[in-house]
């Protein structure tokens, strides 16, 4: 089925999210990372927030099982929970992690997923779009930068960036914008997800704004001057 709308939502997805992409990649938090200089503490930390909002995120998506419209999107192949569980066995050694609190900033992108989840199924779709095309697309290049930084010699610790039931990362995201464009939506309700969209975005950012508290040394934590 053809939305009727123009641009599609895949176009006004990836067009009206620009200029937050822009900033949530270039947040100081994700250019430590990109320069390779994170400390592996702030690493195990980050995964840890990860964790909490993928664990939202997939909860929420079973729920997009039974809704007509919107079981196209039902796509246990990105989940990534599982991944991430193995990741932080490797990385903490055991399943301390599981007693970490998560940053308030993720506890609110957490409590905005649920919120979608119960209340507005195609607010969901907002927020999927925004991790998991995202993992497809520039996670694959922190994928190499965290392998490098942090000597990895095989694909123990990298499990969050492999998708081992897509064969073609292109192919499916290029299927994936074409469920997007094949949603029965009016204009109202496509520019109400690309706002979402958006909130998805400044609320990675905001993840991104509390974990920098990670970078500092562990003697000025907490010390506020
Ligand atoms: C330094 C960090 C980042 C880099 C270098 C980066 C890089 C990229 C690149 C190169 C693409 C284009 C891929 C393509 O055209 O197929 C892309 C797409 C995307 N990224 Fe990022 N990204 C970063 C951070 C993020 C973050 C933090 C998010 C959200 C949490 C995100 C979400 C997305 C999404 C949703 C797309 C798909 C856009 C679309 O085609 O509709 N990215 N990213």
């Amino acid at each position: 089925m053809v939305s009727g709308i123009f641009p599609p939502l895949s176009v006004r997805l990836r067009e009206g999210t620009r200029e937050a992409h822009r900033r949530a990649e270039s947040a100081p938090f994700m250019r430590e990372l990109f320069s390779g200089r994170l400390p592996l503490a702030a690493y195990r930390v980050f995964l840890v927030q990860l964790y909490s909002i993928y664990s939202a995120l997939e909860t929420g998506a079973e729920l997009l099982q039974p809704e007509t419209s919107l079981r196209t999107f039902y796509l246990p192949a990105l989940f990534r929970c599982t991944a991430l569980e193995r990741d932080l066995g490797f990385f903490f050694g055991d399943e301390s992690w599981r007693k970490i609190m998560p940053l308030p900033a993720t506890q609110a992108y957490v409590r905005r997923i649920e919120t979608v989840a119960r209340e507005w199924h195609l607010g969901l779709l907002a927020h999927h779009y925004t991790r998991y095309l995202g993992d497809l697309s520039g996670g694959q290049v922190v994928k190499r930068i965290v392998a490098k930084m942090y000597s990895l010699d095989s694909d123990e610790g990298l499990a969050f960036y492999n998708f081992p039931q897509i064969p073609d990362y292109t192919a499916f995201k290029d299927e994936y914008r074409a469920r997007l464009d094949a949603l029965p939506i009016d204009e109202v309700m496509a520019r109400r997800i690309v706002a979402e969209a958006n909130l998805a975005f400044e609320l990675n950012r905001q993840v991104f704004t509390e974990m920098m508290e990670y970078l500092s040394p562990p003697s000025s934590r907490g010390i506020r001057v």
